[in-house]
């Protein structure tokens, strides 16, 4: 089995002279799974952002290792991935065209048919031509997850996970949530008790001030 770590070691964020969050610490390893929580604004999407190493801490520090070995900031995008509502897809493309973009980026060798099995899964196989501008918001949250587990990320890291879903949507999280579990490592920002089951430990940024 891949041993996979995250150490996070006294993180701060500081917007201007607005303290988000400071002394954040934890460690977490495979099968291990972890709640982000606290009011709006605390900072649970910042705190999110940089451990998926898409927005700068101001100190502090976030290491990855897979098998002992650190992972550089550059090629976490290898290792992780990312469900949040920042996260951007192209409007003028397909469903399709959208997951076969974010495979090259991530330089697997991803063929048609694992696209179509995870279009399949997030219920929008007969949905596959069609852009993603025309998709409605619970269409386009599925379509989040599709991107963000088609490499088979190590780590996945989830913002707000079951935002515009229905109950077959929430579903899907919940069998996703299960699978990951037994391996890998998943961090959830939430605010949603229902939501709390997907961890194993939580924490309340509200305390970090
Ligand atoms: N780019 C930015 N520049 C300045 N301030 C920012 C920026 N991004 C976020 N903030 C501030 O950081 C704080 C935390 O925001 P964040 O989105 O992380 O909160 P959150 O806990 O995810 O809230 P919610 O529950 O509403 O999703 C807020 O005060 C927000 O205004
Ligand atoms: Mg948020």
């Amino acid at each position: 089995m891949t041993k996979i770590s995250i150490e996070v070691n006294k993180l701060k964020k500081v917007f201007g002279r607005r303290l988000i969050f400071k002394e954040v610490d934890f460690s977490l390893s495979e099968s291990q799974s972890l709640i982000i929580t606290g009011k709006n604004g605390s900072g649970k999407s910042t705190l999110v952002k940089i451990l998926a190493g898409v927005l700068s801490n101001t100190s502090g520090s976030v290491r990855i290792k897979i098998d002992d070995k650190e992972i550089d900031n550059e090629k976490y995008f290898e290792i992780i991935g990312l469900v949040s509502p920042y996260l951007v897809l192209y409007d003028e493309f397909s469903a399709y065209e959208n997951l076969e973009l974010f495979a090259r980026i991530r330089g697997v060798d991803v063929h048609k048919e694992k696209i179509e099995s995870i279009l399949n899964d997030v219920g929008l196989l007969d949905r596959k031509r069609d852009l993603y501008r025309t998709f409605s918001s619970g269409m386009k949250q599925r379509m989040k997850y599709a991107s963000a587990i088609l490499h088979e990320p190590s780590i996945l890291f989830i913002d707000e996970p079951t935002s515009n879903l229905d109950r077959p949507g929430k579903e899907y999280v919940q069998n996703l949530v299960d699978r990951f579990r037994k391996d890998r490592i998943l961090i959830i920002a939430t605010n949603e008790n229902e939501d709390f089951r997907f961890g194993d430990q939580i924490m309340n940024l509200d305390e970090y001030k």
